[in-house]
């Protein structure tokens, strides 16, 4: 590792929701500062530790075992110096003069990014980032760690419910998450042949959902297992009937996408529908073996970018190489399920207008 000196201090925080693999990712990086005499503060609670400087230097031999755990040590929020930018900015500053520190980690999405991003070019801060969130809507990388453990949860989740969905001929309909994006209903649906699949990217028109389930009903199926994404925009006679409320950034308030397709179901088919949301269950537990060694991987990667002095990059997964780009070029846009992949996978969507 060139250019870190022995005893340098960085520091490290994970921000946003918490997303299996951010202990792994937290050890990638404390092993191989370790590894080279560079030291790690880990602040808690994503910017809000840095703002607040609270933080904890790790220690030796801390990160054994953290590479199998769930959640994060250090906690998490969605806090952004952004949002009161002329009090926390400053703050920011203070704390990295009076820890000292040589550079940060920001592990994160797209808010979490976006401010890593902000804080390098407004203020020449030295940031690198690592990008994490089970939603995998961050551009500029093919997967973030998380989004697999998310989707082999929801897979499993789909797959159990064909039994109780049978024994009681019903359609059982299945919310994820996912926020503005369908990756983890469409991972999931199609890894465990949902009977149909409602995203975001593709809204759909209930005439048409309800004519396909119609038409399974008379070629013999007596029940369904549907993958509904939180974010899914759902039409009825060209009427958007999810939600049109916008949060303080604009962007549409997710959720309560299963119960209303569940209803609706239920009221024009007479076909028993039980609405089931996931939740937080996606993001719980253990990271599955890919993410954990995705993770560790990106924080050992990100630990090198440090000691390169190469701020303002992200560390990335781009045809299965571990790489880096511009922070930039990763917060520029949200990374929607691609058309190549609606299309291959075309008659799970049938359905969508
Ligand atoms: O961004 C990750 C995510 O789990 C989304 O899929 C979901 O919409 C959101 O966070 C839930 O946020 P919270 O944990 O704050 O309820």
């Amino acid at each position: 590792m060139s250019g870190a000196a022995r005893g340098d201090v960085y520091g490290v925080l994970t921000g946003g929701g918490d997303a299996p693999g951010l202990n792994a990712a937290i050890c990638g990086l404390g092993r191989r500062l370790q590894a080279f005499g560079a030291r790690l503060v880990g602040f808690r609670k994503g910017w809000a530790g840095v703002i607040d400087d609270d933080g904890r230097e790790f220690e030796e031999g801390e990160f054994d075992g953290l590479v199998t755990e769930g959640g994060t040590i250090l906690g998490c929020s969605s806090a952004t110096p952004y949002r009161n930018a002329d009090r926390d900015v400053p703050r920011i500053l203070e704390t990295f003069r009076r820890r000292g520190l040589a550079g940060l980690v920001a592990i994160g999405g797209d808010g979490t990014l976006s401010a890593a991003h902000r804080l390098h070019q407004e203020q020449a801060l030295p940031v690198v980032g690592v990008p994490k969130t089970i939603d995998n809507d961050v551009a500029a990388t093919d997967f973030t760690f998380g989004f697999f453990t998310a989707v082999e949860r929801a897979t499993t989740a789909l797959d159990q419910l064909r039994t109780t969905a049978e024994a009681h001929d019903r359609i059982m309909v299945v919310e994820c998450m996912g926020r503005h994006t369908g990756w983890i209903t469409a991972y999931a649906g199609v890894a465990a042949a949902a009977e149909a699949i409602l995203v975001p990217e593709r809204a759909v028109e209930l005439d048409e959902l309800c004519n396909r389930l119609e038409n399974m009903r008379a070629h013999g199926r007596r029940s369904a297992v549907l993958a509904v994404a939180e974010g899914a925009r759902i039409h009825e006679g060209g009427r958007l009937l999810s939600s049109t409320e916008r949060d303080e950034w604009g962007e549409f308030v997710t959720g309560g996408a299963a119960e209303l397709v569940a209803e609706r179901i239920q009221a024009r088919l007479g076909w028993e529908s039980r609405p089931l949301v996931l939740g937080h269950l996606q993001r719980s537990g253990p990271p599955i073996a890919f993410d954990r060694i995705f993770a560790l991987r990106l924080g050992a990667k990100a630990a090198r970018l440090l000691s390169e002095h190469r701020f303002g990059r992200m560390a990335c997964l781009r045809n299965g190489d571990v790489v880096d780009v511009g922070l930039g070029d990763a917060v520029a846009e949200r990374k929607a399920l691609s058309e190549h992949f609606l299309d291959r996978y075309e008659s799970f969507f049938a359905g969508a207008m």
